[in-house]
């Protein structure tokens, strides 16, 4: 949990993102800007970042490998067939052994209680690349999308109303708890069962949000200036949980007048979200995206006080 620090101080690990207070979270997004305007003078020369990955990834893995080597540091990418972890060591050894090499490890694992487990033995600060529970690096991308649009019409991230649709997964557990250190007004659509958990809408209360919870996405996208969706079914899940997701897809339909589309990315084209939502011009995905690497830049030189 953060403290409401006047002078934000950061967490050593990022896992989940209530970690950072309101003040740092708002500290990260303009260094992210920064860093995108280039006016950042920040350097990770001479640091290695480990980049342990259980599980597929596009974005995250290159956004991190490319944003520590504009920095001069050198990523090292770890996948499940190139390690000992998973055929055999434990992740406390793991964690211990690289704490010795390298400044910084970034994970992707099955299971948080695993991360959690990494960050325990390691020495060095711990990123959550994704896990079952959460993504927090998403949600700090997310935000600054959100910020760049509100600013186009003159406005703050918190004047922001933004409609999650689908399902209540660790894309949207980060993102709402996200939301409400920003000031962002969060409604979230779930169908019945797959909603976010208690635990990630307590965290967002105390960050002082109050989400509003619907069973149906056409209550919550009335009014929002952004929907966001994302897969029905996350890596290492069944399908069958698909019949649930009737109803939920995100189309042209649900996005009115100018409101905008965004959605983490890999994308399942004719489930979640329409192929014409995802190519409009109310889609900012690709924006959201691109801003994996800023957001991720000022994350680790926070963390290493770079
Ligand atoms: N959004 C996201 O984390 O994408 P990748 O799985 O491609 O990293
Ligand atoms: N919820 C998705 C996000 C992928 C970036 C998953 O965990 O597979």
């Amino acid at each position: 949990m953060y403290d409401n620090d006047t002078e934000p101080t950061f967490p050593t690990n990022l896992l989940t993102i209530d970690q950072l207070s309101p003040a740092a979270l708002q500290r990260l997004l303009n260094r992210s800007a920064a860093i995108k305007a280039g006016e950042e003078a920040g350097r990770l020369t001479d640091r290695t970042v480990a980049m342990v990955f259980e599980k597929p990834s596009t974005r995250t893995r290159t956004s991190f490998e490319a944003g520590v080597t504009q920095l001069g540091g050198h990523p090292t990418f770890l996948g499940q067939d190139d390690i000992h972890l998973g055929h055999g060591e434990p992740i406390k050894d793991t964690a211990r052994a690289l704490s010795q090499y390298v400044d910084t490890i970034v994970a992707r694992l099955h299971s948080h209680d695993d991360l959690t487990e990494l960050a325990a033995y390691a020495d060095v600060p711990v990123v959550n690349a994704l896990t079952d529970e959460a993504h927090p690096c998403q949600t700090l991308a997310d935000l600054l999308t959100l910020r760049e649009i509100a600013a186009e019409s003159g406005e703050q991230l918190d004047d922001t109303t933004l409609a999650w649709v689908g399902d209540g997964n660790n894309v949207a557990r980060s993102l709402v708890v996200g939301c409400a250190l920003t000031g962002v007004e969060l409604r979230v659509a779930t169908p019945a069962g797959y909603g976010v958990d208690d635990d990630a809408i307590a965290a967002a209360r105390a960050a002082g949000g109050e989400p509003a919870l619907f069973d149906a996405p056409e209550a919550a996208v009335a009014g929002a200036d952004a929907v966001y969706t994302d897969v029905w079914v996350s890596m290492g899940e069944s399908e069958d949980k698909l019949p649930a997701f009737d109803g939920f897809q995100v189309g042209k339909q649900l996005l009115a007048g100018d409101t905008k589309l965004l959605h983490c990315l890999p994308a399942g084209r004719g489930r979640e979200v329409t192929d014409g939502a995802l190519e409009s011009d109310q889609s900012v995905v690709w924006q959201q995206a691109g801003n994996r690497m800023p957001t991720q830049q000022a994350l680790l030189l926070e963390l290493l006080g770079a």
